[in-house]
């Protein structure tokens, strides 16, 4: 894509907080600023509506079908993993995105409560540490 094209998209993105982005966006935005060269995608289910988007010369993904509760892993991972960085785009369905750094983690309950829905409802913006399409953008350049 031609620089001017690049930054006339992403600049109209970021300038139109209220926009809703897809996941499918937000995936293809850090390939591209990235440079990543493999994606692979844990729980496909309909192909059509992300996986086939995925601009990026290898890809692969399963899905055994199971019914997940991503978000209780997620929340271990937030109790537990002070070597990782990890924030939710508050867009689609909720962006997650983890990556090898640091964070302070989750101590205030044991990770036994803190995997209650009601738990996570109550303290929703900390446990996912929730930020906003226009705070990602600024973070990943
Ligand atoms: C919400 S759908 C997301 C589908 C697709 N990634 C997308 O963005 O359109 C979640 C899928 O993940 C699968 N899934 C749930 N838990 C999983 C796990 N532990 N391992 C692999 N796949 C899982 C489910 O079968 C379901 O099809």
């Amino acid at each position: 894509m031609l620089l001017s094209k690049f930054v006339k998209k992403y600049f109209y993105k970021k300038s139109n907080p209220t926009r809703n982005i897809s996941r499918t966006e937000i995936i293809n935005y850090l390939i591209k600023t990235k440079s990543y060269k493999k994606y692979l995608e844990i729980g496909v289910r309909n192909p059509k509506i992300n996986f086939d988007k995925i601009k990026i010369n290898y890809k692969d993904g399963v899905d055994p079908n199971w019914n997940g509760t991503t978000w209780k892993s997620w929340v271990k991972l937030r109790c537990s993993r002070s070597d990782l960085n990890m924030f939710v785009i508050d867009t689609d369905e909720g962006c997650g995105i983890i990556y090898y750094e640091s964070q302070n983690i989750w101590l205030k309950d044991p990770i036994s409560s803190c995997i209650n829905y009601s738990y996570l409802d109550k303290n929703r913006k900390k446990l996912l540490n929730l930020i906003s399409i226009n705070d990602f953008f600024s973070k990943i350049k």
